[in-house]
């Protein structure tokens, strides 16, 4: 009987492994996202029906009891979250959460500790708990401390809570090398206390790491963040002879680091240059400090440009998100491609506030893949094109990323929007986007500043056309 368990416990979570697998190449695409999100559920129901086997419990059980009605509040609040929250605070609600695995990896790692047998590592009573199990529990313990606290301070910065503060690199480095030594330390001596420390040190390693991170870096470290709380579960798994644990920390850990890496290639820096060469998140000295002619348009200027337009390049950015402008921008390309125009939306890698922000606002107003192209795909195209309708973006056209060494944006590809003949900008006011650095296309002779909500203008547009 034993043994058929055994077998279903490995069938089941082998079986969620490759749900999670597929869930990860389902969520690569907002065509397949649906589908990628379904596996993941059902992977999850996978693993817990195969935890509850491990466990021998049965439904009169307390311990039972205790999980089902904590599965059911921790499912109604994540429920309740994500009915509630808005597409802008997705950032931080994905650090609120990255935080939470942090800290489950830690608490789970001092109970292995304090309770090994437990966890079913060695027999009740026995002290000989092997010395790998030590080191796997102080690792997991110290990335998921770092975690923990990397996430929160994530979390108040993204919520413009906390500006962040400068830390100096000789603190981190120290820092980082006494958890290493600790580590060391633990494993041979087993000491609680030495173990507590380890973990102190990482929950403020974690916090320094991410205090002084530059407004810009952030979607990177949100990622990196990620990455981290895989491994942290990851190295739980090792502790706890889990191999589903093992492996779906492995696919957290490497798509997070995957993913810092094309987030840093999209803003041509390196993982290490975000993390240990970090810019203050405070007010930028390269801000707008002068009032400087511009040409401002209306709706009907803007609408009689686009219909005698060959072709338009659509560029939406973070100000499309907070005004909700999508849907009315679909019906303006809509009225434009009836006209014959040609029109395409250009996606920069890091525009918005998380990874892929735009791709789902454009598939939420039902606007066709193949009119969707990536930074790399259409950056030529603006040279040849009459109009870039740029929708509340900022950071992402700005010809300072090129120019400008000691802007804090250089080094970050952009969309070449001062290519087109004509450029318009929708926003509100002549400021600055996240990255707080002054754009010089808003006073170019060959751009229309189209100021007011997006969403508004937009609408006001579609009925000049
Ligand atoms: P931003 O540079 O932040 O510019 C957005 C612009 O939208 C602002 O200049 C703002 O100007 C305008 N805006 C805001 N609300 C508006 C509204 N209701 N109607 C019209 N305009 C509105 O955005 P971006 O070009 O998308 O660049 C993204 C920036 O965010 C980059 O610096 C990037 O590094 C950073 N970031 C990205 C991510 C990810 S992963 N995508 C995550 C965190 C941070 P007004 O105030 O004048 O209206």
């Amino acid at each position: 009987m034993a043994a058929i368990q055994a077998n279903a416990v490995n069938i089941l979570y082998l079986t969620a492994a490759i749900c999670f697998i597929f869930s990860l190449k389902g969520l690569s695409s907002p065509e397949s996202a649906h589908g990628g999100n379904g596996y993941g559920i059902s992977g999850m129901i996978f693993a817990c029906i195969a935890a509850y086997l491990c466990t021998n419990c049965t439904p009169i059980d307390f311990a039972f009891q205790l999980t089902v009605l904590t599965i059911i509040i921790g499912g109604t609040i994540g429920i309740s979250i994500a009915q509630n929250i808005s597409m802008t605070s997705l950032p931080q609600m994905i650090a609120g959460f990255h935080s939470l695995v942090g800290l489950a990896a830690v608490l789970i790692a001092f109970s292995v500790y304090y309770a090994p047998w437990l966890f079913e590592i060695v027999p009740p009573g026995s002290a000989a708990v092997p010395a790998s199990s030590f080191a796997e529990m102080s690792i997991g313990a110290a990335i998921g401390a770092i975690t923990f606290s990397g996430s929160v301070v994530a979390f108040l910065k993204l919520h413009g809570i906390y500006k962040g503060h400068r830390i100096p690199l000789s603190l981190n480095a120290f820092l980082c090398s006494s958890i290493v030594c600790l580590i060391v330390y633990f494993v041979t001596t087993k000491s609680s206390t030495v173990f507590l420390l380890l973990t102190i040190l990482a929950f403020i390693f974690g916090a320094a790491l991410i205090m002084p991170v530059g407004g810009a870096d952030m979607p990177v470290v949100v990622s990196m963040l990620n990455s981290y709380s895989g491994w942290a579960a990851s190295g739980i798994g090792f502790t706890l002879h889990n191999d589903l644990l093992i492996i779906t920390g492995a696919l957290v850990g490497a798509s997070g680091a995957i993913l810092s890496y094309i987030m840093c290639k999209g803003m041509n820096r390196s993982l290490i240059n975000v993390i240990f060469t970090p810019e203050p998140s405070v007010a930028s000295p390269d801000a707008a400090t002068e009032i400087k002619p511009f040409k401002q348009g209306s709706p009907e200027d803007a609408a009689f440009i686009l219909k005698n337009a060959a072709s338009v390049i659509v560029v939406p950015g973070y100000g499309m998100a907070t005004s909700q402008a999508q849907h009315a921008l679909r019906e303006m390309v809509d009225l434009l491609k009836k006209q014959g125009i040609n029109v395409k939306y250009a996606i920069h890698p890091v525009a918005g506030r998380m990874p892929g922000h735009m791709n789902v606002l454009l598939a939420e107003a039902n606007v066709p893949y193949e009119e969707v192209f990536e930074l790399d795909e259409i950056n030529r195209d603006f040279s040849c094109c009459d109009v870039a309708y740029v929708i509340g973006a900022n950071d992402v056209t700005n010809p300072a990323a090129k120019k400008n060494p000691g802007s804090s944006i250089y080094g970050m590809p952009i969309l070449d929007v001062e290519k087109a003949k004509v450029i318009m900008f929708l926003k509100r006011s002549m400021g600055t986007g996240y990255a707080g650095v002054d754009n010089e296309l808003f006073y170019s002779q060959n751009t229309m500043m189209l100021l007011g909500d997006a969403k508004k203008t937009t609408e006001a547009v579609v009925k000049a056309i």
